[in-house]
């Protein structure tokens, strides 16, 4: 009853490639990290991540495509998400939004298969899952017009502490993950500061993004204890006290 533990709420493990799926549990389950979502990106992971869901208790899957993936986009992917979305391991729609870091030639496409997917979220009554790289304004208007009922969660949150402020306004959630650990992080660390306990969420975007001291390695899940131990740092609360309402909280809003 009184156990504390850790969700880390956005993870590919089916990217993890330096160990098994069983061995990512593993760590995951000895370093108090006890349920995992695993977030779709491309055409091709939706089945594997879903299976992934399917297969193991403490894991759970978004469904959705990354913008980087808009190009293999086709409406079929809609109805394969309805499916799939009949299983409660199926928790929100994700991973979806905006990214104009490596490729802004495909602007409008991204768009518009970021609001077919929010509007596939309203439908279902699924949170969505919300990556935003170098895009805030137009995933923050986007967001605001067309997402009517859907919970909101800014994965990997990059933006300022004042977007931060925005997002939480708006009713938003956000997720902090391993750059909050890194040393000249200031941004971050302000933002892990500002944000109020109650909107907060963990994540480690495995196999990305690997937290201090671990950085350069693979990451995995078990490793959200260390941004979890930095951010309560931070915030000046105990880690156990920092556990317990970030776990409530994706309970909560994933109804897990
Ligand atoms: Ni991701």
């Amino acid at each position: 009853m009184n156990e504390t533990y850790l969700i880390d709420t956005h993870s590919h493990i089916n990217m993890v490639e330096n160990i098994s799926t069983d061995e990512v549990i593993k760590n995951a389950l000895s370093a108090g990290v006890k349920k995992i979502i695993v977030p779709a990106s491309s055409t091709n992971d939706i089945d594997d991540v879903f299976e992934l869901s399917q297969k193991y208790e403490d894991i759970y899957c978004y469904l959705g495509i990354h913008p980087e993936e808009a190009k293999d986009w086709d409406d079929g992917i809609l109805n394969k998400i309805r499916e799939y979305s009949a299983s409660p391991k199926v928790v929100g729609i994700g991973e979806i939004g905006l990214d104009y870091y490596w490729d802004k030639s495909y602007v409008e496409l991204q768009k518009e298969i970021f609001i077919k997917q929010i509007q596939l979220g309203n439908e279902l009554n699924l949170p969505l899952n919300i990556h935003d790289r170098e895009a805030h304004k137009d995933t923050f208007d986007i967001l605001k017009e067309y997402n009517k009922n859907s919970k909101v969660i800014m994965h990997c949150f990059s933006g300022s502490p004042e977007f931060a402020i925005e997002c939480i306004k708006e009713g938003w959630y956000i997720a902090l993950g391993g750059v909050v650990t890194f040393k000249n992080a200031k941004k971050m660390k302000e933002v892990a500061k500002i944000v109020p306990l109650e909107k907060l969420l963990l994540e480690t975007d495995a196999p990305y993004l690997t937290p201090t001291p671990h950085r350069g390695e693979e990451n995995q899940p078990a490793y959200v204890r260390f941004t979890a131990e930095e951010i309560s740092k931070i915030k000046e609360i105990s880690l156990e006290e920092l556990a317990k309402q970030t776990t409530l909280n994706a309970e909560k809003i994933l109804n897990i």
